[in-house]
């Protein structure tokens, strides 16, 4: 399906992603028709190994090698100068590409077999939540998506670190499955993180992004039981997401989450569908710590927070 331009789901160690061959424009196009996703917003090229990540930059740098070098195959992608393989319908016209060699069995060895690199942004419409299962592909897109590889839950849970390497000074656009410890641990220099999430102080500057129907809101975890009670007592129908040890009111709906960060990301996205589906008006939940995995897990927690547009 890939070879003759079609689309085709593929499991990640992060999330599902929405895979085409990323050489075919019209292909490529396709994705963002049925993402509903604005064309100028640039993609992942998937690649099997590093060799093939040098073909599609025309300067992979001393930094790059070493960082894939230390967590390729894995939740890392590395935004580098592109060559002439990445077209302006992946890079979104600009002269740089975002390459990641993903760590799931099933899809290096189609990596392999395809040989070249597949465009693929996280398997759901614009905007909304992130897929960790098949089934949540599935939910996503229905009959209008042909083909999904099943390849179990992703077991990291959230999408990659994005480092930008295309300049000088190394930046982190997206915190994600590589902690920013372990990236500066590698460069030996600090990584500032570039992002509107965590650099916040009026909360309408954060974009909406991985977004459930109901309500999301963000409480202190000391706060969390007084004010699910307030919100029930005002009629709402309300789901709260926190460790099993916290003390709920009658009549809101529970969903456990992990208080370690890593299993509260590997969780996250599926416990947001599901207190999602439960029909709810509110969903209330607490942020983590910023160490580790916490980073990420704040990130997508108040983009999902955030005013919808
Ligand atoms: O874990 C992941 O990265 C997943 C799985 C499927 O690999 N993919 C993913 O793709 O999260 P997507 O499209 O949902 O998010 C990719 C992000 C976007 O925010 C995009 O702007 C950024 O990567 N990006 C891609 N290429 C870029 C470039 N050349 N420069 C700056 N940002 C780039
Ligand atoms: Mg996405």
């Amino acid at each position: 399906m890939l070879n003759r331009g079609g689309l085709v789901a593929i499991p990640t160690e992060t999330v599902y992603g929405l895979a085409a061959d990323a050489r075919n424009e019209l292909a490529v196009r396709q994705i963002f028709a049925l993402k509903g996703r604005p064309s100028n917003h640039p993609l992942i090229v998937h690649v099997a190994d590093v060799a093939t990540a040098r073909q599609w930059s025309s300067h992979f740098s001393e930094k790059a090698e070493a960082l894939a070098k230390a967590f390729w195959p894995g939740p890392l992608t590395l935004i580098v100068k592109r060559s002439a393989l990445a077209t302006d319908a992946v890079t979104g016209g600009q002269d740089t590409v975002g390459l990641r060699v993903p760590n799931h069995p099933l899809t290096l060895e189609l990596l392999r077999e395809f040989g070249s690199g597949v465009a693929a942004p996280s398997a759901n419409r614009y905007g909304k939540i992130s897929p960790t299962t098949a089934a949540h592909v599935v939910s996503e897109f229905g009959k209008d998506l042909e083909l999904v590889l099943d390849g179990g839950p992703s077991s990291v849970g959230v999408e990659s670190t994005i480092v930008d390497l295309s300049t000088d000074q190394p930046r982190l656009l997206r915190p994600g499955g590589i902690s920013r410890e372990a990236i500066e641990r590698v460069l030996g220099e600090s990584v500032p993180l570039i992002s509107e999430a965590t650099d916040i102080r009026v909360p309408g500057q954060v974009q909406s992004h991985y977004a459930p129907r109901a309500g999301l809101l963000l409480i202190d975890a000391d706060k969390i039981t007084l004010e699910a009670q307030q919100y029930f007592d005002q009629g709402a129908r309300v789901a709260v997401i926190a460790p099993a040890q916290t003390h709920l009111p009658r009549g809101v709906k529970r969903f456990d989450i992990s208080s370690d960060v890593d299993v509260m990301a590997r969780e996250l996205y599926a416990v947001l569908r599901r207190a999602d589906a439960s029909g709810v008006d509110l969903i209330l939940a607490s942020l983590p710590g910023e160490a580790g995995a916490g980073l990420a897990v704040r990130d997508r927690l108040m983009r999902a927070a955030a005013p919808r547009k």
